[in-house]
């Protein structure tokens, strides 16, 4: 009952002020064109999370109006929907903190996390990003190799185990891989052992995480579009109360955080004698620069135990399951790829032989990153996997954002450029750009990883952080761990397909893109109930 009333209360205020301000602010983006709304609450966001298959709503979307068009949101507002990578840098780039983002999204982040950086705004962002910065510098990173390479050789040695016993495993890859990702933050961050990979179902804090996105956001209903959509209109404080509904998902958010806090406590609790001790007192690991920081003169420079607790649950929910989940949907490519995978296999094994002639038993940053049809492959499969699939952002002010792409209005007229109001809400598809036949070539729609070997990306519109894709976002909120990713794909791979064969099971199964919110993740057709899924026949390489 109690979420009832609070639903009836936020969804009939935000309807009302959503309104006010139709009635108010006539201008808008009526002159471009898209499809039409199919429900005035509602508008096309039902239609977007109930999507088969991640994002054909765009695909399609982008063939019939051109690489910008109006979307319907809830409450009868218009989104910009836009896949072009100039508008794309404009807003994510070039503008700073002048396109901000929806309460929605980083209310939800506050729900679950509290005050880290992902869910803090403006000048409170730039003082967490300030404070992490230094431990996702390129030198630093380079000292997590070990640690990255132990994990995956620990995975390839349980993975072995397993086969002596019967020759051929089949297994859900996504579930090893999400355990392994989960330890290796756990170590990398705050040299604390989440015992995911040797704890496996037993780990609280593995199960914990599990399928969070998919309980919170997979295939909403009207009303929870409608109820989540209001937060957009009410006043931030309002929305505290959300944490305490007695109803799923809030409960299930709840529980998360209140397991992660007990473990942040922990980690606090071992990490901070050790830190203010001398030993550490120049250590540029994360959790150093944490507890340093909530001791900070300078406020610029400081940081509660709340936002410390915060930033540790945003690190280990950003850093694992999308890393995790990308090597996920490579591993399926190469699968369904052989050929790629048995050159992939043999440039890692002619460059371990290098490194065994000269003596070493460990591929440096230098090998890894001559291993040209890995990094080709891991670059294809964040172009057309993207975990986000892409960003809201709000215009805090009244802009003109350019296009490459200029599309034709309700009129006629060619638009090389569109001028928004403060308000206006744009959804950058990152998945959509990263399939523009201009900027990628013609077979888009295509696993090819060799296409980086040709493209010539001198001629494209800068973005991004990493070969022009958007996959790690841009700008002020681009990802921040975007390196520690790659060099843990690298890693991973080097050590996995050296090691082992990967095939598509042999009872065939039908693998869809589910979304969950933005966040797509595998999942067995027509086994929705077991989570994200990724069954994989896993055998000794030959
Ligand atoms: C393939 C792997 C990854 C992908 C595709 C990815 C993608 C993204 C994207 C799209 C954003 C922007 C989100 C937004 O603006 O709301 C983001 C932000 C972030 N990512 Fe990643 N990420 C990956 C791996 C990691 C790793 C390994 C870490 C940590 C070690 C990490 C930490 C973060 C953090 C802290 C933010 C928030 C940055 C901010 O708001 O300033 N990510 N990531
Ligand atoms: C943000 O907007 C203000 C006012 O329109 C403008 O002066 C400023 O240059 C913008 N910031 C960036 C980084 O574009
Ligand atoms: C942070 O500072 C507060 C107040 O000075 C202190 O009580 C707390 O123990 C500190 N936390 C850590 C992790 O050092």
């Amino acid at each position: 009952m109690p979420a009832l009333a609070v639903s009836f209360v936020f969804v009939t205020l935000a309807l009302f002020l959503a309104v006010v301000r139709r009635v108010v602010d006539r201008k808008g983006i009526k002159h471009v064109r898209g499809p039409p709304s199919p429900s005035f609450l509602c508008g096309h966001e039902e239609a977007y999370v109930r999507q088969e298959e991640a994002c054909d709503l765009e695909f399609k979307w982008m063939r019939e109006y051109g690489y910008t068009w109006r979307t319907g949101g809830a409450f009868g507002t218009d989104v910009l929907t836009t896949v072009d990578p100039k508008a794309m840098q404009h807003i994510m780039q070039k503008s700073g903190y002048n396109y901000t983002k929806k309460t929605t999204s980083f209310h939800m982040s506050w729900l679950m996390s509290g005050p880290g950086i992902v869910s803090v705004l403006g000048k409170d962002h730039q003082r967490h990003r300030k404070i992490m910065n230094p431990a996702f510098s390129a030198a630093h990173l380079r000292t997590f190799l070990p640690l990255f390479q132990r994990v995956a050789g620990k995975l390839s040695e349980k993975w072995k185990a397993d086969l002596m016993a019967t020759g051929e495993l089949n297994t859900m890859l996504n579930t090893w891989l999400s355990r392994a990702t989960l330890d290796v933050i756990g170590e990398a961050a705050f040299d604390f052992d989440y015992n995911a990979l040797d704890g496996g179902e037993r780990s609280a804090i593995s199960k914990g995480y599990k399928d969070i996105f998919k309980d919170v956001d997979y295939q909403l209903g009207k009303p929870s579009i409608l109820f989540r959509a209001s937060w957009d209109y009410l006043p931030v404080p309002l929305l505290k109360v959300i944490k305490y509904i007695p109803a799923h998902p809030w409960t299930r958010i709840r529980d998360l955080n209140n397991l992660y806090r007990e473990y942040g406590r922990q980690i606090l609790h071992e990490q901070a004698p050790v830190v203010d001790a001398e030993k550490k007192a120049t250590s540029k690991d994360i959790m150093s620069i944490l507890i340093k920081a909530n001791s900070s003169e300078d406020p610029k420079m400081r940081m509660d135990d709340e936002e410390i607790i915060a930033e540790m649950y945003t690190l280990t929910i950003a850093g694992h399951e999308t890393t995790s989940t990308t090597l996920t949907f490579l591993l399926y490519e190469l699968a369904k790829n052989q050929e790629y995978q048995d050159r992939m296999r043999q440039e890692i094994r002619s460059v371990r032989a290098q490194i065994t002639a000269r003596g070493g038993n460990q591929f440096t940053i230098e090998d890894l990153d001559s291993l040209t049809l890995t990094m080709n492959a891991i670059k294809e499969t964040l172009r057309m996997h993207p975990i986000v699939v892409g960003l809201h952002r709000v215009a805090e002010k009244d802009d003109v954002i350019p296009l490459a792409y200029p599309v034709t209005s309700t009129t006629g007229e060619v638009l090389t450029e569109i001028p928004v109001r403060a308000g206006q809400v744009v959804f950058l598809s990152y998945a959509g750009y990263q399939r523009l036949p201009e900027v990628w070539g013609d077979d888009t729609n295509v696993w090819n990883p060799d296409r980086f070997s040709r493209l010539e990306t001198g001629k494209q519109t800068n973005v991004g952080v990493f070969a022009n894709l958007m996959a790690f976002s841009a700008g002020v909120r681009a990802c921040i761990g975007w390196r520690f990713s790659l060099i843990e794909m690298q890693a991973f791979l080097a050590e996995l397909l050296d090691n082992f064969q990967f095939d598509l099971p042999a009872e065939k199964v039908e693998i869809q893109r589910a979304l969950a919110g933005i966040v797509m993740f595998p999942i067995v057709k027509g086994k929705e109930s077991l989570g994200g899924a990724m069954p994989m026949r896993i055998s000794l390489a030959q």
